[in-house]
């Protein structure tokens, strides 16, 4: 078995922040979409986020993932740590400080937090219309 922290296995059994957003009416608020992996066949994360055009801020977020337990918890983490904060605040953040918010990850494990970092990057690339560009050399471990 996978040595978890308490914290990890709390997020996968009461997640809070899963499914979806739906299309804002509301004016000035928009929904953005990022998807890494395919859902159709294993290990997948899709991300939406909610907008505030005017500020850029993250208003709130939701996902969907057919990842591990290290990708429930990780997305979990990642929807914590970048509610309220702006597209570029968020860009910052790194798969570490996923990690960090779940007292650590199996090594093994990192790159189920990776798959987070990618749809949040997808999302705010999709939401800024640009084509996300998938870096190959993404350092999954560090
Ligand atoms: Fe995608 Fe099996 S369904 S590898
Ligand atoms: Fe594939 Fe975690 S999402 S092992």
């Amino acid at each position: 078995m996978w040595d978890y922290t308490d914290k990890v296995m709390d997020l996968f059994y009461n997640p809070k922040n899963q499914g979806e957003l739906e299309d804002s009416t509301e004016p000035g608020i928009k929904i953005a979409v990022g998807e890494v992996g395919s859902i159709a066949c294993g290990d997948a994360l899709r991300l939406h986020l909610k907008v505030e055009e005017t500020t850029e801020k993250i208003l709130d977020a939701r996902y969907q993932t057919f990842g591990c337990t290290s990708a429930i918890a990780s997305s979990e983490a990642l929807v914590d740590l970048i509610r309220g904060s702006t597209l570029d605040e968020a860009l910052k953040l790194s798969n570490k400080d996923i990690a960090n918010y779940l007292g650590g990850l199996p090594q093994a494990k990192m790159h189920c937090s990776v798959m987070g970092q990618e749809a949040l990057e997808a999302a705010i690339y999709n939401y800024r219309g640009i084509a996300h560009e998938v870096h190959e050399d993404d350092d999954e471990g560090a």
